[in-house]
């Protein structure tokens, strides 16, 4: 039967505003719930797209938003960031492809492939742990990205998977810069 809940939730019911340390999805020891009755239908939600005014977000912030139920993290990375996650060889990562729902499958995990386009600054990813689900912490871990408290994976300043039992790159989703600080996701 089909589901009468709103398919898609207001953003501004969704948006918050991280800043440093004080990462919003700090109570991370909680799994993301994956219910799927609670979810908008198989139709909505092929359809469903959010824009995300990025405009506010300054460089070593993020925001995190809701796009199909789900945690998406956006985050203007510094400069000191993006140049650490370049220095990182390609055989350091456990997981050597990019995840980048924009890029074929078999793309690398370099820097340039986790990034957005022509937009080195923005990182896009969803923030779900690919191990079991949780929400990882920002500003955490042993390699300045991310930290998923639950079994203890450390994601680096790409949203790379570096240490702990999760398999893969925290996944980025469809997205395009629509102007110079709007994101369509979806
Ligand atoms: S769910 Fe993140 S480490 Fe297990």
């Amino acid at each position: 039967m089909a589901n009468t809940h709103s398919a898609e939730p207001t953003r501004r019911d969704f948006l918050y505003l991280a800043t440093g340390a004080m990462g919003v999805v700090g109570a991370a020891s909680v799994a993301w719930p994956f219910i799927d009755q609670m979810n908008p239908d198989a139709s909505a939600l092929a359809l469903a797209s959010i824009e995300v005014d990025i405009s506010a977000v300054e460089v070593g912030q993020s925001i995190t938003v809701t796009w199909r139920g789900k945690p998406v993290f956006i985050r203007h990375r510094t400069e000191k960031e993006i140049e650490e996650a370049k220095a990182v060889p390609l055989t350091a990562l456990p997981d050597p492809l990019a995840r980048n729902s924009n890029l074929p499958d078999s793309a690398e995990a370099t820097d340039a492939n986790r990034a957005a386009e022509g937009k080195e600054p923005w990182l896009v990813m969803v923030g779900i742990c690919t191990h079991l689900g949780c929400v990882p912490i920002g500003d955490a871990g042993d390699f300045g990205g991310w930290f998923c408290p639950c079994h203890g994976s450390h994601y680096d300043t790409a949203g790379r998977i570096r240490l702990g039992p999760a398999p893969q790159n925290l996944l980025v989703p469809p997205f395009a810069f629509v102007e110079d600080a709007k994101i369509k996701i979806g």
